[in-house]
């Protein structure tokens, strides 16, 4: 039987966290023996802010060392950066010239990252999505592993595809596979250690209200010990509790303990007694990755070359299908 396809991507904007990885990676690793995978590293949607640029090659090694460091294997998936593979610049020209724009204006992290730049956004932020949409059809991806958060870009991809089908396609021969979301609730969602109820993000201006996988374990223990906490007595998974909810919900996620474990062990505690619990529970599984990870990173040579023959992969899938859409887009062949 062939395997199905996912495909997903990370944007090198610096270190990731304890979110991205719960919420996005890990997920692919586990499943990545059934599936065919490509994982990118999407440095064309890391130039739509204002962006720093004697950091972004930097930032892309090190995405695609985390990814490996995490368990990404290259035996079972392929590995190459976005910009690498010029069809997917292409195919985003073409998709926007079938996109409404009121589509795009929708996109509800459109406007939060607009709203948060003032002035000066550009075309590029708002094409996002239509860059996203791009990088996933090109692959004929069946499945799509991504957070919570990027579900309404997956819905757009699809509605982009149902009508280039419909524009251009027949039904016995579609133009582009419809992918479909795949997201785990569990560590779906992560919150931010100073505020329970907005999520763990790389662009809050405190480091404190995240964890980075590449965080020391004094940095883990510290921010964990500062973290924002509630006054009642005994820890419970309760709605009204976001920052008992989360911290409980991470402890169950890097212990490997069920919910209903965790609520009995945690039941009578109070946060002086749990807090060094949870802060050697993330230390201890992070330790593996930031020592493979230094490893990794010692050897450009082997990046360099993994990240090619990547490419050359990602390449061949990806001109085929650019090569179909525009031959059904009515473009004259070369
Ligand atoms: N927008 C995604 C994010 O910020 C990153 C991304 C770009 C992506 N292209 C993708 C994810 C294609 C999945 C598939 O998380």
């Amino acid at each position: 039987m062939m395997k199905k396809r996912v495909l997903s991507g990370v944007q090198p904007t610096g270190n990731l966290h304890i979110g991205n990885y719960l919420g996005a990676i890990r997920n692919w690793v586990e499943i990545q023996k059934s599936y065919e995978n490509y994982f990118c590293v999407v440095d064309l949607h890391a130039i739509t802010v204002p962006y720093n640029r004697d950091t972004l090659a930097e930032n892309t090694y090190t995405i695609a060392g985390l990814y490996l460091a995490c368990g990404i294997d290259p035996q079972y998936s392929t590995i190459f950066v976005q910009s690498h593979v010029r069809a997917h610049t292409e195919l985003t020209w073409i998709l926007n010239c079938v996109t409404p724009i009121n589509w795009l204006e929708g996109m509800i992290q459109f406007k939060e990252k607009a709203i948060k730049q003032g002035e000066n956004v550009s075309v590029g932020l708002l094409d996002y999505p239509v860059l996203m949409a791009a990088d996933i059809l090109l692959y004929d991806a069946d499945e799509v592993p991504v957070g919570e958060d990027q579900k309404q870009h997956l819905e757009l991809t699809r509605d982009i595809a149902i009508r280039v089908n419909n524009l251009f396609g027949s039904k016995d021969n579609p133009i582009f596979k419809v992918p479909e979301p795949l997201i785990r609730k569990e560590g779906a969602r992560v919150m931010s250690l100073t505020d329970g109820t907005k999520k763990m993000s790389k662009s809050d201006p405190s480091d404190y209200s995240r964890i980075n996988l590449l965080d020391s374990p004094d940095d883990i223990r510290r921010k964990i010990k500062r973290c924002k906490t509630d006054s009642i007595m005994g820890l419970s998974f309760s709605e009204d509790r976001p920052e008992c909810n989360n911290l409980l919900s991470l402890y169950a996620l890097f212990t490997g303990k069920s919910k209903e474990e965790v609520a009995a062990e945690c039941a009578n505690m109070g946060w002086g007694q749990f807090k060094p619990l949870l802060a050697d529970a993330i230390i201890a599984s992070l330790e593996p990755i930031q020592n493979r990870y230094k490893e990794i990173m010692k050897d450009r040579g082997y990046l360099d070359k993994l990240l090619q023959e990547g490419r050359e992969k990602a390449e061949a899938v990806a001109n085929a299908t650019l090569k179909r859409v525009k031959s059904a887009f009515g473009f004259l062949p070369l």
